[in-house]
């Protein structure tokens, strides 16, 4: 018997990067895993395909289709266990750039979602259930442009505290772990290549994380080891910041 068997985990962005080394990570340790994806529906049905996980279309910012995600995963999975919050979009602008409109789009996908998972994994997660928010390390480190991306990643912290208290006395644990840089699509969309290199050299380890290095944290904090730890956030960055 592996860890998370008899388990059903939701995870949100599954079809690449971090969310794709998720799904791989706790479907090899023994979860059914549904997972939602924006639009890359080959890639989704790749991962889908080789871990045994479903794959549901569903954009962060439509209501509507997180509705549907959410009762997909009720329908798919033997009961919800697991949620992992790891869909997000960067929304890259300077401050004075921010439309009202990109400001409503990455509060929508980056915050309301994950708000509106907890509301609903309040209501259906077993006792003795895990949630985790995959936020990022650039809630402690400002940088330039990533003034909506790093605010509304402050706000699910601060969300996953109150659930904490709010969930613990049915001993479902809500954590969030906060990611440095992780050798992604996002990442590199993000980076030049000399970028990517200055980064690297700020890290402890002297390298990029691996989505793998981040699913490893993402699965002790879903898995049974973790029923002790609530409420916290983990930095997952390779000794970036000390
Ligand atoms: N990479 C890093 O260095 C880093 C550092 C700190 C924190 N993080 C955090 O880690 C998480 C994953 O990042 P990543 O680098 O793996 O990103 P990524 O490579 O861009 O992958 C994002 C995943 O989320 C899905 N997605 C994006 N927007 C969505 C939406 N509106 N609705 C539904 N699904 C959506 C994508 O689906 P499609 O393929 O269909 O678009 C894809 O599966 C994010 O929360 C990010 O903030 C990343």
């Amino acid at each position: 018997m592996t860890t998370l068997s008899g388990k059903g985990a939701l995870v949100t962005g599954g079809s690449r990067g971090i969310g794709r080394a998720v799904v791989e990570r706790l479907t090899g340790d023994g979860a059914q895993v549904v997972f939602s994806y924006r639009h890359d529906a080959e890639a989704a049905e790749t991962v889908a395909g080789r871990t045994g996980a479903v794959a549901v279309r569903a954009d962060q910012g439509d209501e509507e289709d997180l509705r549907r995600l959410f009762a997909e995963a009720e329908r798919r999975l033997p009961g919800i266990d697991i949620l992992v919050n790891n869909a997000a979009e960067t929304g890259r602008a300077l401050i004075a750039d921010v439309t009202p409109e990109l400001y409503e789009r990455i509060f929508a996908v980056n915050a309301r979602a994950v708000f509106l998972a907890l509301q609903w994994a309040g209501r259906v997660m077993r006792d003795g259930g895990r949630i985790v928010n995959v936020s990022t390390i650039n809630t402690e480190l400002p940088a330039p442009a990533i003034a909506l991306y790093a605010a509304t990643k402050a706000a699910v912290e601060q969300f996953a505290k109150v659930a904490a208290r709010e969930l613990g006395g049915r001993g479902i644990t809500v954590n969030n772990v906060l990611p440095g840089s992780t050798d992604t699509e996002m990442l590199r969309a993000a980076n030049p290549p000399e970028a990517l290199e200055t980064l690297r050299s700020f890290t402890a380890l002297g390298r990029l994380g691996r989505p793998q290095d981040v699913a490893a944290v993402v699965a002790f904090l879903a898995g049974p080891d973790s029923g002790w730890v609530t409420g916290q956030s983990v930095r997952a960055t390779g000794g970036l910041l000390l």
